[in-house]
């Protein structure tokens, strides 16, 4: 069977490639080194917050070779629309015990900064020996939250997202780069979670 063309673009509902398979992971291996300098050899626990930073995570810590506990916590954030609504709640918790542990906090994307500051004072009244926070994307022209994160892969325009587990009402996570969703993609579909 002839090679299939590869499509130009990764979706047809993108209006441009932000960042692509092969820019991600190289990306992801050099945080990896990042983080490593950080723990050397020592055991730390990473909190995925799901949905989005799954893929992150999981390409992540198979780039790091200590001894990792893997927890998850996910956040209510984005309905089917492309902005932040208001103060996100916790809707599916943390399950390890994480007292007197490193912990290093993983999401996708920093944008106005509310989910990750929710996230790490949860994870600092449970007393942990450490806590740090890592993100792929940051858009810090977002901020409304006094929050940098400790490790950032990439720092990208005011410009909603989609792809590599980030989605718009739960679609677009499969895509293995990162674009920017074309303006009329981003109305209606069911409410979702970040
Ligand atoms: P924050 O609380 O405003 O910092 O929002 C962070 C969460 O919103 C992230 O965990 C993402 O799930 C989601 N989010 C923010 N910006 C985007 C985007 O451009 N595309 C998809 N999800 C986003
Ligand atoms: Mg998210």
């Amino acid at each position: 069977m002839p090679a299939a063309k590869k499509p130009a673009t990764l979706h047809p509902d993108l209006a441009e490639v932000l960042l692509t398979e092969a820019q991600i992971r190289r990306r992801v291996k050099s945080i990896a080194r990042e983080i490593k300098k950080v723990y050397d050899d020592r055991e730390f626990t990473m909190i995925s917050l799901i949905n989005g930073a799954v893929m992150f995570t999981a390409d992540l810590m198979r780039e790091i070779d200590n001894p990792v506990r893997l927890d998850c916590i996910r956040v209510s954030s984005y309905g089917a629309k492309t902005k932040s609504i208001g103060t996100p709640q916790v809707i599916y918790n943390l399950t390890l015990d994480i007292a007197r542990r490193d912990v290093l906090v993983i999401d996708d994307i920093l944008d106005t900064g509310k989910t990750l500051k929710l996230v790490r004072d949860l994870v600092l009244e449970l007393k942990p020996a450490s806590v740090r926070t890592c993100v792929l994307l940051d858009k810090k022209a977002r901020r409304e939250v006094a929050l940098e994160a400790d490790f950032v892969g990439f720092e990208i325009p005011d410009k909603f997202v989609v792809g590599y587990g980030l989605d718009f009402a739960e679609r677009y996570r499969n895509l293995p780069g990162i674009g920017v969703l074309r303006p009329d993609k981003q109305t209606a579909g069911a409410w979702a979670t970040g």
